[in-house]
């Protein structure tokens, strides 16, 4: 028996045998892991960590795109004096990348409040929200920021658009929480300001301008950091038909283009039919109404 031999049989006595050991090792010497960690017993355990993650990761992908948001048993609870309001009861829903999702309901319902819960504005009673990989109800103040400023585009339903500030500057605040240089951000404010149609209204304030104008200066503020995903609470609610359709274009355009996610709350149905799936807000009780 040669040596090699001898070799092969002592493994197979100790339960494996090293045919194909050299493919293993040359495979996970190259992983990340290895990489930092070295050799032995540390390096094991980190491959099996990287293994297990990307076998979380596949678990997250539905015909063949990931979730983009995961919200597990969310509550919000508003305490007034002796009573509360559940303005969200156990919300338990995702979102895939890329996915446009409305959500419908009465007034006071709870949508606001789930959209704000979503895009990191306010924080749960109970329960987690996964946005892009990250937990964000986890995140720490500063991260949250950053994350948000990077990640989110945010259409508020009442604008929030800072009165002391002109229309360009609204629109162009949040490019203040990125570190990309700001010259980057002309082609995109460009587009945004020709097909909002403010163009001519930048330098006005926002008491100066129209509750259509408003709303499309907080769109382009939304969208100027091309986010990841965009959160619309009724972006259309103060505006015509014609404005209606050019913003939902928009948003439905710049979706396309970026491969965002788009989560809209709106009162209308012909605007919620387009949507890949429809939730029904109820009471604080989410649930899918149509997909
Ligand atoms: N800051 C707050 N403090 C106390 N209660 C609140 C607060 N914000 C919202 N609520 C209550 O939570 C519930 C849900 O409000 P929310 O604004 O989420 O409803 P909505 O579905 O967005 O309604 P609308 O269609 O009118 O915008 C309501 O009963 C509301 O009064
Ligand atoms: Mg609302």
């Amino acid at each position: 028996m040669n040596e090699q031999n001898k070799g092969n049989q002592q493994e197979e006595s100790r339960g494996f045998n090293l045919d194909g050991a050299s493919e293993f090792f040359g495979r996970i010497a190259g992983s990340e892991s290895a990489k930092k960690l070295g050799t032995g017993r540390k390096m094991v355990a980190a491959i099996q960590e990287e293994a297990r993650e990307r076998e979380e990761e596949a678990k997250k992908e539905k015909h063949g795109r990931r979730v983009y948001l995961e919200c597990t048993d969310v509550v919000k609870q508003y305490k007034q004096y002796d009573s509360v309001v559940t303005a969200v009861n156990r919300a338990t829903f995702s979102v895939l990348e890329n996915e446009f999702v409305a959500i419908i309901g009465a007034s006071g319902s709870g949508k606001s409040t789930l959209l704000h819960l979503c895009a990191g504005l306010d924080r749960p009673n109970a329960g987690t929200i996964r946005v892009g990989g990250h937990v964000i109800t986890n995140l720490d103040a500063d991260a949250l920021g950053r994350f948000r400023g990077e990640n989110i585009g945010m259409i508020f339903q009442n604008h929030n658009l800072l009165p002391q500030f002109t229309a360009m500057e609204n629109i162009l605040i949040p490019t203040l929480m990125c570190s990309k240089p700001g010259s980057e951000y002309e082609g995109t404010f460009r587009q945004l300001i020709s097909s909002l149609r403010i163009a001519d209204r930048l330098h006005h304030l926002p008491s100066e301008l129209s509750g259509g104008q408003q709303q499309r200066v907080a769109i382009a503020r939304a969208l100027i950091n091309s986010p990841r995903v965009v959160f619309a609470d009724e972006p259309t609610g103060n505006l015509d038909r014609a404005n209606a359709d050019e913003v939902l274009e928009l948003l439905l355009h710049t979706r396309e283009a970026l491969g965002q996610t788009l989560i809209m709350v709106t009162h209308d149905m012909s605007i919620a039919e387009r949507a890949d799936r429809i939730f029904r807000m109820e009471n604080g009780v989410l649930s899918l109404m149509k997909s």
